[in-house]
């Protein structure tokens, strides 16, 4: 992967010797100790991570534990005590200070969740900031602005002011002045946090939508679980400054890291998260083709570790499952492929990418694993009834 964020060993120590601090307690950093005995905050310890071009990776955890601080780190809002910081391969702290301005105003924004807007000046002028910052012409930067507002759907309040909208509306002006700009990536600190449960719910669907076409780097924070499994690509949890986990969703809920995450994720309604691939058990099938001999694939079915038989054939198409009982006391000639093919059929399957709601259905009409395919009806391998169990009670 080619990472268009890197972090390295981040440390960052709030208080007045910052560096002294660090130097004193490097091999050891602990923030109760370093509290008690110097009244500095250790923010953040060793933080390490890489982000892909394109993704939204989300940064959770409980509050104080460093998130905000974290955020600030990639658009050197807040300079580590130690460790780098890069984007695109470079290291922030190497730009001048006209290259650091140039890189705020063109690489990166961010959406608050207190909106931040200017309570004096209308949405129009609220979104076209960043872009008058840019240096464009009166003209194309207000046409800019409007298309950006009419994308938020915000379309006929160009001319009203932040206090005229509700709080939903006001952070869809903050998501507008942000994009306007056209960073390539988003800082989102509790973007959505203020807001009422059903408009944060809309605010999520519209930053999927907008995210469909615009395919940012966006960082998202939040400290609500359900909200990170739902956007992120990437999940990463941050316990009093240290980073315990990254993940997908399934990852994070399948094999929590400690307890901690396993706290965390147990209440978690996990049954639209976990997809039919995130539960698979890779199975080989056998292939029935031109080439294979009935003797080849009678051998195949008698050393197959499990019950039933899954087959493909030659173009890797899944043909059927059948138990391994139907080949009891068979001849060499059952197994010419062609009369086999004859004798499978297909039965139920799923689609990988099935969340796992929709399969359970099967599953216990089922008494077999279910195989499972992609749209080119091609077999990847089987969800069983077991592994759905267990996943359910992590
Ligand atoms: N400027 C600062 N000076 C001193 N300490 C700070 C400063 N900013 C943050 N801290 C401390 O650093 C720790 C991490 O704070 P941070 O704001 O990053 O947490 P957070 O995860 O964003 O919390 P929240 O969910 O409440 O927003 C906290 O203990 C906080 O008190
Ligand atoms: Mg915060």
């Amino acid at each position: 992967m080619d990472p268009i964020i890197s972090l390295e060993g981040v440390s960052k120590i709030f208080g007045k010797q910052e560096q002294a601090v660090y130097e004193r307690y490097r091999s050891n950093l602990d923030r109760q100790e370093i509290f008690d005995s110097t009244q500095h905050t250790l923010a953040l310890k060793h933080v390490s991570f890489k982000v892909k071009k394109g993704d939204i990776f989300v940064i959770m955890g409980l509050s104080g534990c460093g998130k905000s601080t974290l955020i600030r780190h990639l658009n050197l809002l807040i300079q580590p005590t130690a460790g780098q910081v890069l984007i695109d391969g470079i290291d922030l702290s190497t730009l001048s200070n006209r290259e650091l301005q140039d890189f705020r105003r063109h690489k990166i924004s961010m959406v608050f969740q207190n909106f931040c807007l200017l309570p004096h000046k209308t949405i129009l002028n609220n979104v076209a900031l960043g872009l008058k910052a840019q240096g464009m012409a009166k003209k194309e930067y207000l046409s800019e602005a409007g298309k950006w507002i009419e994308l938020v759907g915000l379309k006929g309040y160009e001319h009203s002011f932040p206090n005229q909208l509700s709080g939903g509306m006001q952070q869809r002006v903050g998501l507008a002045r942000a994009l306007a700009t056209n960073p390539d990536i988003l800082l989102m600190d509790e973007a959505f946090s203020a807001l009422d449960p059903l408009i944060k719910r809309e605010m999520q669907d519209q930053l999927l939508q907008l995210q469909k076409e615009l395919k940012k780097t966006i960082i998202f924070i939040t400290h609500d679980l359900d909200e990170a499994l739902r956007l992120g690509d990437q999940i990463a949890i941050l316990k009093a400054g240290e980073l315990i986990q990254v993940g997908t969703p399934q990852e994070i809920l399948l094999n929590p890291s400690c307890d901690y995450v396993r706290t965390f994720v147990k209440d978690v309604n996990r049954y639209h998260i976990l997809t039919a691939r995130s539960l698979l058990q890779q199975t080989d099938p056998i292939e029935l083709s031109e080439g294979t001999s009935p003797q080849k694939i009678k051998h195949a079915v008698e050393s197959y570790p499990f019950k039933t038989i899954y087959f493909v054939n030659q173009n890797r198409e899944f043909i059927g499952g059948v138990d391994k009982d139907f080949f009891k006391g068979t001849e060499e000639s059952f197994f010419d492929h062609r009369s086999l093919q004859d004798k499978l059929q297909l039965g139920p399957s799923i689609l990988i990418d099935t969340p796992l709601e929709s399969i359970l259905p099967d599953m216990f009409h089922s008494s077999s694993p279910l195989p499972v395919l992609d749209k080119k009806k091609h077999f990847h391998g089987v969800v069983s009834e077991k592994r759905v169990i267990e996943a359910l009670g992590n």
